[in-house]
């Protein structure tokens, strides 16, 4: 048995992992990251590509915005397409210039292991059997690597490892309350180098259910369609994609999809999950590990963002200040924010798809909330500041920059 310490134990190498290290380290605070898959695999895995400002903003104060600077898409509107009539919602009028960047959460992962492997931080990729221990008293975690065994003792462990990591399911069950709902549909996910059907994203209401166009870069598109629960992935050639899509556009959109063989085809659940409290003594939970969002809001990695901008900042107060005040708030302040944008990711989910249980009536009902939405200055500033993204104390990264 090796033995090893550090300050802070980060489990997990997604987003949330490399981001709080990152972080750290610009604090000059010690910390070690704990993977359980290999360095390719976790750089290679595709997901959303939405940022909101306040993540750029954290990522820029992380030092990573390089690449983000050169190829990040600003955008400042998104449309809605709607029994067959596109609105146009213009995120920047409605929000005081707010913008959203359109950066895939690939490359945001890449540049975190990048800036990572410059800095010559110590990460174990490849961990086995990684456990947490004692974590209400002095925190350890065991693994092994390469057939060596660790132990790690640390003042905090940081739980980054995801919905289905150790660190959640080592709270004894009568400490934490989880509140979920899983939707009755899917979404088919379609990357095509191909140009995007349009400058900006098109989300897709439809009598044949939802749909989705995003890209990410003029020259790669990201489409995704709402499917039934019991479709494969190999029931899905690319033809049937792209005719599947183009019956749910609106004529102009139809005639400007550019379609092309697919780079990667999968199928992903929907989801809304939250964990309550996200802090248990000297254990912190964040990002996926303690709420999952379903991607209609494009919440999912800057909720992570915001998580660890909480976190770092709780940290960085207790180490260089001598306050706990951060850490005991934790869990209060990001799960004010994780239900606002809880509520938000569910209500476009709801808004948006086709629930094959929902009786006329309420199918009219709905119909008539996202006319009201579309047709009302106040309607479209409601979607307009939740999709830009709620803003959140800052007071805290300038005390950070003062200190890196
Ligand atoms: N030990 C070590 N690492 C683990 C363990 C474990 N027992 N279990 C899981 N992991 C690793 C996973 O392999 C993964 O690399 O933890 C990492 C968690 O990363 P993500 O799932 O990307 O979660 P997070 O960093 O919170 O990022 C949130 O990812 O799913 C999207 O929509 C979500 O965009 C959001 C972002
Ligand atoms: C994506 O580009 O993958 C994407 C964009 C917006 C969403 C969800 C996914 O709401």
């Amino acid at each position: 048995m090796e033995n090893l310490k550090t300050k802070v134990a980060i489990i997990g190498s997604g987003p949330a992992g490399l981001l709080l290290g990152q972080l750290l380290y610009k604090a000059g605070i010690d910390h070690i990251i704990i993977e359980q898959r290999s360095a390719e695999y976790v750089a290679a895995r595709i997901r959303a590509g939405i940022l909101e400002q306040v993540s750029v903003d954290l990522l820029t104060q992380a030092g990573v915005d390089q690449n983000l600077n050169k190829f990040g898409l600003p955008h400042d509107g998104i449309e809605i397409l709607s029994n067959g009539l596109k609105h146009r919602i213009d995120l920047s009028a409605l929000t005081q210039g707010k913008q959203v960047t359109v950066y895939g959460q690939t490359e945001v992962t890449k540049d975190l292991m990048q800036a990572r492997e410059n800095a010559g931080l110590c990460s174990y990729y490849e961990a086995e059997g990684v456990q947490i221990h004692d974590f209400d008293s002095n925190p350890y975690v065991t693994f092994n690597h390469n057939h060596q065994q660790y132990r790690l003792a640390c003042d905090f462990i940081a739980g980054c490892d995801g919905y289905h990591g150790v660190c959640r399911a080592s709270v004894p069950q009568d400490k934490i309350k989880t509140f979920e709902k899983v939707y009755p549909f899917r979404w088919l996910g379609v990357l095509a180098d191909v140009p995007p059907v349009s400058d900006e994203l098109i989300y897709v209401q439809s009598e044949r259910g939802f749909a989705l166009c995003s890209m990410r870069s003029k020259t790669r598109s990201r489409y995704y369609l709402q499917v039934p629960l019991t479709d494969h992935v190999d029931e899905w050639s690319d033809e049937r994609f792209w005719g599947e899509l183009e019956k749910r556009l609106d004529d102009e959109s139809r005639k400007s999809l550019i379609k092309g063989s697919s780079i990667e085809k999968s199928i992903a659940p929907l989801r809304s999950f939250v964990t309550e409290p996200m802090r248990f003594g000297k254990l912190f939970l964040a990002g996926d590990a303690a709420h999952i969002v379903p991607p209609t809001g494009a919440k999912g990695l800057n909720l992570a963002a915001s998580d660890i901008a909480y976190l770092s900042s709780a940290l960085i107060e207790f180490y260089l200040k001598d306050s706990t005040e951060g850490i005991d708030q934790y869990s209060e302040k990001c799960l004010k924010r994780v239900w606002k944008a809880e509520r938000f990711s569910w209500w476009m989910t709801h808004l948006l798809h086709r629930f094959e249980t929902e009786s006329d009536f309420d199918h009219k009902i709905k119909q008539a909330e996202l006319n009201y939405i579309l047709d009302s200055k106040a309607g479209l500033t409601t979607l307009a500041e939740n999709y830009v993204g709620l803003p959140y104390e800052l007071k805290k990264f300038d005390d950070m920059q003062n200190l890196s």
